[in-house]
Order: structure tokens, then sequence, then C-alpha cells
């Protein structure tokens, strides 16, 4: 299996590993509070207790390659010698959020007062809590996903009493917020802005512009596409340091980079956030508030291994000994090979602890939410472990490249929640996110899953609000069996590859190639081939020969033949009826169930299996074509005439099926395909689109008419790899270097 890019957190796990986690640094003094018993739980919220999610359903091991994201242990750590700590809390400068003395105010239970951290309550012995005036006000929250409401102060002993709802809702609020005809906003994951695009990150892109393609093809109602770069954080202040630039300078140079190669990989993005813009900071500085005004943040002293490339503590499991450059024995991340340093700090901790049970009642009320299922499967694991806080800010002595914790200018706001609220500044929170939130799908890669589908639901809910409606996942791209790293040298630009083998046949490959469940690998050949066979070959000579004017002098969309193509009920009847055979039959029996078919792949999230079958239908169409010889016919001859129209009248028909559902992948190809048809703009909606009508009795609007302009071949075939790209070398001036 090949290693994961570099990355903030990169994992994955060998197959067959059944234990996914313990990503988090494990806190080591005070203990943990026990996991409340359902009995305690249910007296203290007074709520139904879910059932656990029988052992039974769940898989025995992840899926092969499955994507294992860094800091995930294959099962419970043996405690370490010298691990990540966690210890006592300490005063916080006042400010929001904090009494006079600096001590952090957590909410009550409603009508209660704001109760200062510290003020020695056990456990135990805590009745429901002293009566007091209004507690402030919280983000607002739909009635069932309403953040968990902290029942009891929250400080050291008494933390553990603090329990979020057991139940969450049922999906239908879900269904009624995503479902048809409701706004959809499709996230790609902001790119980090320290290093130029690969063809990694235009994966990710491309499998969102063809969901959006799709989607406003289908007429299913508004959507947004967002993307951006993400800006702040150590590896940006590193990189620019090392750079000799300033970050900001960085960020706008590579954030430049990333909208260039989107847009010329024909990104349809229409929104585009910069995590260092102002409006994303005001959104980020609500949301924290918001987290800290329902009691979900406390500070204490942290200390651990930190891995700057991944943004992240490391426990002890996840790390080797090593030498470093000089023969220094040193520790790296056993994931990426990146260097550890261990680092003692005080910092914000969130309490993600507190959010197992309704992350795993969110799951299992919405089984569809994270796609393809394997990913769904493995994050159900990880929440079968334990989840410990998260730490969510940095000394700004350490890190001044992000945003300050609001009221206490020490601290930087970790760079993950910084990052992960992009997804919602972009649709105007905390005003306006309504007609937008949670109706929205993040595209994500198998690194970043744990971020995505454990982090930032567990931030949402606590923070008052829904978590996303679905997040797809995908696996990552290798380069002839490596992974893609500047050290290798191996990282392939796309705007290179989109030279070198044109907008779409770059992006056919792609798409066609990438399979969500499992790594791909990439090499040129592989792409010349492909996209030669099936965009050139396949379907591009399909075209030319049904358009040729030795066969189609004519130059329209000729006329069917019943004669010639009885309907019939089974197509072993074909045999002695018409001129049709059993294998025309089946053609038409596939291109018919072809459009449905595609929309639930596209819906399942496997665009590579939708290419597939079109591919697949391409080929039976051509073999449909050859069989039957059209240019064989003897025109003069009326009989003979009426097949050939209906040969050709239904391989156009063949051809307008695939040049629709080709647009969200390769919308220029299919835009000259079509045009040559004569289809109009507004007849290649894919609600409407309807194969073969004449087949089933019903008048077709094409019948008849003169075909549209021939503007050329359809997609000219790649030649000779070395020639290309001495031809491209000479073409592009080489991009400066970061
Ligand atoms: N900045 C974070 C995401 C924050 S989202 C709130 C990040 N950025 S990234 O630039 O490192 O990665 C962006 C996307 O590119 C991720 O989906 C990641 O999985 C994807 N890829 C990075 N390398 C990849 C491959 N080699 N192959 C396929 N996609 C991979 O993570």
């Amino acid at each position: 299996m090949p290693p994961a890019p570099e990355k903030r957190s990169r994992s994955q796990q060998a197959p067959g590993q059944s234990r996914c986690l313990k990503h988090v640094p494990k806190a080591s003094a005070p203990p943990p509070p026990a996991p409340p018993s359902r009995a305690a739980s249910r007296s203290a919220l007074g709520t139904a207790v879910s059932a656990p999610i029988p052992r039974a359903d769940r898989p025995a091991r992840c899926p092969p390659q499955t994507p294992l994201p860094a800091g995930i242990a294959p099962g419970p750590a043996p405690a370490p010698a010298r691990g990540p700590q966690r210890r006592e809390s300490r005063p916080v400068p006042p400010g929001p959020g904090t009494d006079p003395r600096g001590r952090v105010l957590a909410a009550g239970v409603a009508g209660r007062a704001p109760v200062p951290r510290g003020s020695g309550t056990c456990r135990r012995s805590l009745g429901r809590g002293p009566a007091g005036p209004a507690r402030p006000r919280r983000a607002r929250a739909s009635r069932r996903f309403r953040a968990p409401v902290p029942r009891r102060r929250i400080d050291g002993a008494a933390a553990d009493m603090w329990r979020p709802p057991r139940r969450l809702p049922r999906p239908l609020r879900r269904a009624a917020a995503t479902g048809p005809g409701r706004p959809l906003l499709i996230s790609t994951p902001i790119f980090y802005a320290n290093g130029p695009p690969h063809i990694g990150h235009l994966y990710s892109a491309l499998l969102a512009d063809a969901l959006l393609r799709h989607r406003r093809l289908r007429a299913a109602g508004p959507a947004r596409l967002c993307t951006g770069t993400d800006e702040h954080g150590l590896k940006i202040q590193q990189a620019a340091a090392a750079a000799g630039t300033s970050p900001a300078e960085l960020c706008e140079r590579v954030s430049g980079l990333f909208r260039q190669a989107l847009t010329q990989a024909g990104v349809a993005y229409t929104d585009f956030t910069r995590t260092s813009e102002p409006r994303h900071q005001r959104a980020v500085r609500h949301f924290w508030g918001a987290l800290r005004d329902g009691g979900m943040l406390y500070k204490g002293a942290y200390e651990g291994w930190y891995c700057t490339p991944e943004e992240s503590f490391l426990p002890e499991s996840q790390l080797a000994e090593r030498t470093d450059a000089q023969g220094r024995p040193c520790k790296v991340s056993l994931e990426t090979g990146h260097e550890v340093h261990w680092t003692k700090e005080e910092n914000y901790m969130f309490r993600l602890s507190a959010f197992r049970d309704p992350l795993q009642n969110w799951l299992r009320d919405n089984p569809r939410a994270i796609f393809p299922d394997p990913f769904y499967q493995c994050v159900l694991r990880w929440l079968d472990e334990d989840l410990p806080d998260l730490s969510v800010s940095r000394e700004r002595s350490r890190l001044q490249w992000g945003i300050p914790v609001p009221s206490d200018p020490t601290q930087t706001i970790y760079v993950w929640v910084d990052a992960l609220v992009n997804y919602l500044s972009v649709v105007g929170y905390p005003e306006s996110h309504g007609t937008w939130w949670p109706g929205v799908h993040h595209v994500v890669g198998k690194d970043i899953l744990k971020f995505h589908a454990l982090y930032w639901p567990a931030l949402l809910l606590a923070a008052g609000l829904e978590p996303p409606g679905r997040i797809l996942v995908h696996s990552h791209w290798t380069v002839r069996g490596q992974k893609m790293s500047k050290s290798l040298g191996n990282v392939v630009d796309p705007s290179v590859c989109v030279g070198q083998y044109g907008v779409d046949g770059f992006r056919y490959f792609l798409l066609r190639q990438g399979v969500p469940e499992r790594d791909c690998d990439y090499y040129d050949e592989k792409v010349v081939k492909l996209v030669n066979s099936e965009l050139a070959d396949a379907l591009g000579g399909l075209l030319n020969r049904t358009t040729a004017p030795s066969i189609n002098p004519s130059n329209t969309y000729p006329r069917f033949s019943e004669s010639c193509f009885p309907k019939v009920l089974d197509s072993r009847e074909a045999k002695g009826t018409g001129r049709a055979c059993a294998e025309d039959y089946e053609l038409v029996a596939a291109v018919t169930s072809l459009p449905a078919q595609v929309d639930s792949y596209f819906e399942s999230f496997q665009i590579y299996k939708a290419l597939e079958c079109i591919a697949q239908c391409v080929r039976q169409t051509n073999g449909f074509f050859q069989r039957h010889r059209p240019w064989k016919l003897d025109r003069r001859d009326a009989v003979e005439q009426l097949w050939l129209d209906t040969i050709l009248h239904i391989t156009l028909e063949c051809l307008r099926v695939y040049g629709t559902l080709l647009q969200p992948v390769v919308p220029h190809i299919a835009d000259k395909l079509l045009s040559r048809l004569a289809v109009g703009p507004g007849e290649r909606d894919l609600s409407g689109l309807i194969f073969l009508a004449r087949y089933d009795g019903k008048p077709c609007p094409f019948e008849g008419r003169q075909l549209g302009p021939d503007t050329g071949i359809l997609f000219h075939r790649l030649g000779k790899l070395e020639t290309m790209k001495k031809r491209k070398q000479a073409q592009v001036p080489d991009k400066p270097l970061l």
C-alpha cells in the first residue's frame, strides 16, 4: 500500500486493521471522567437512552486501503511513558465567558447562571445546581439538533457531570433540509496555501464540480460550489519564513495559483474563501463565542509531541524513533515521517469527549451521511473508541499567524477550527446561513475524514448547529506507485496535465479512473491510453461515422422505422421480425436505463461507475453500427434506405444521451457533441432526457432535424508522450518556484 502524501493529518491503515481510533493526545491527569452508565445518563438528562449500535452489525474490518487519518492507532494505545498530557486548569484572562477573576464561565441549565469554574463542586453531590439569573444567550439551534446544554457547572471535578443529550433528531428534519428542490452547498476542502496545487487537490475539486454540474442539469434546486485556501497555522508561518517572505504574501501568491488551476480545469466554483479574509475571521470569532458561551471550552495545560505538517498533537503510538540529518536521534510521525517536537503549552480544550453518543446517534439516524460506506463504517468504529477532548488553541507566542482567541490575545485559534468554519462563513454565518445550512455536501480526501466526520459535526452541535448533510470521501492518487511528495520530486502539476491532455481529457481521466474507495495510481501513459480509446476513438469515432457525408449526405437526424425495429417485449422475440437482432434490443435496453443508472451513481458518489456504464454503452453502440455495416446498404432500395435511416437514428439518439450525460464531466466535448446533433440549450437537461421515443411509438422532436455545423474532430487523439511534452515545454513558461 502506498504511503499517504504529506498532510496535516494523514493516515492509512493496513488491510484488515479493525480498530481505528486514538487520534487525539490522551489526557493523563486528571483522568478522564468515567463514561456515564446508561442509567446515570438517563436520570441526569431525563431523556430516552438510545440503544448502542449492535456489534454484530459492525464490519469486522476496515476496507482495503481504508484511509485512516493521522493519529489513529490500531486500538487503544498503551499508556505513553511521556505522552501528551492535560493538566489542571488555570485561570483565563477576564473577558466574555470568564468571571472577573478570569475563571471560565459555563452555561448552566436553562434559567441558571453561568458558574465560575473551579468552585469545587463535587460531582456526585451535585443536585440540580443552584438557581440563578438567566443564562447567557446561546447560538440559535433547531429544536432537535440543539447544542448540548451543560447541566452542571464545568470545572475539573464537575465537568464529567455535564452530558449532551443522549438522542439526536431522527432524519426527518434532515430530509427536509437537504431534500430535492432545497438549496445545496457542495464544498471542496480549502487548500493549504503553503505550496502549489497538485492533481490530488484537483481531484477533490473535480468531484465536487461534477456533482454540482450534475445537480444543475437535473434542475434539482439552487446549488453553490465553495472552495478556497486555508491560510493560517504554523505550517504556513514556517513555509513563509523558509521562503523569506511574509505569510500574507505567500498566501496571496499561492491562493492565486489555486484559483488559476481550478479555473483552468473548468471547476465552476461559485465561492472562493480565503481564511485570511475579514468576513471569515468574523465568523470564526462568532463560532468560538458560541462554543465558549455554551460551556464547550475550558483551559488547561497541555503537552505532547506536535507535528507541524499535520498540525496535530500525536500520541506515542503514532511515533517512531529515527535519526535526523545530523545523525541525532529524533521522533517522527509513523505515518508521514515528519519530525515531531515536544510542545508544552496552555491552551483551550473542546469537550469533544462529550459528543460520542450524539455523533453515534447522528450516524445511526443518517446512514448515508458518509459515503462510500466503508468510510462510514470506519467512522463508526472510531466512535467505539475513546474520544478525548481536543486542543483548540495554540499559544500566540508560538503561532502568530492565525485568528486570536476572542478576549484572550495570548492564544490563537487552532487552524482546523478556523478552517472548518469556512463552510459556514461562505454562506453568511452567523446572520444568513440558514438558507444553506445544513444542506451541505462536503467532498473530502480520506486523510481529513476525522476532522470532517468527528470534530466538525461535534463542533457544530456544540455551537447549536446541525451536522452537515453528507460527507463524500475519496482516496488518494499516487504516482507510479509512490506517494506524491516534494522530496521525491514526483508532484504532478495539474496545469501541465491540462495543457498536455486538454481540460476535458484530463477531467475525464481523473473522474473515470479515480475510485473513491481506494487509492489510484497516476502515470502519463495511462492517461493517453484511456482518453485515446474512450474519447477519441470510441465516442469521437462514433460521431464521425454517423455524421460522415458519405453515410449521412442529408446531414439530418433521419427517421426511425418501426417496421425495421419493431417493439418487442423480450429481446429473444427479435428473431424473424424486422431487421434488428437480439443484441440491438439489448443496446436499446441498456441506453434506456442509462440515465437512471448514471443518476444513481452520481447520487452514491461513484462517478467513475457512471462513466464506466457510459463507456460500455458507447462500445455497444459501436458494435451495433459495425454489425449492420450501414455503408454497405444500398440507398436506392427503399427498404434498405429505411433500415439505414433507422440505424443512424438509433446511433444519433445514443450519442445524444451520451453527450447529455457527459456534460458534468467533459463539458466542452459534450457541448461540441450536442451542438453537432443540433440539441438546443433547452434540450440538454437530465430531467427531460428520453431515449428513442419512436421505439415506444412517441414523437421524437429531433427526427428530421438538420444537424448542427461540423466543427471538426470531437477529441483529437493524443500523440506520443515525448512529442507532446516537448511541444508543451516549448509553449509553457516555467512557473516561478515557491
Ligand atoms: N487545508 C486542509 C483542508 C481543510 S478543509 C476545512 C487540507 N488541505 S490540503 O491542501 O492538504 O488537501 C486538500 C484536499 O486535497 C484534501 O481533500 C486532500 O485529501 C486532497 N489531497 C491531497 N493529496 C492528495 C492525493 N495525493 N490524492 C488525492 N487527494 C489528495 O487538507
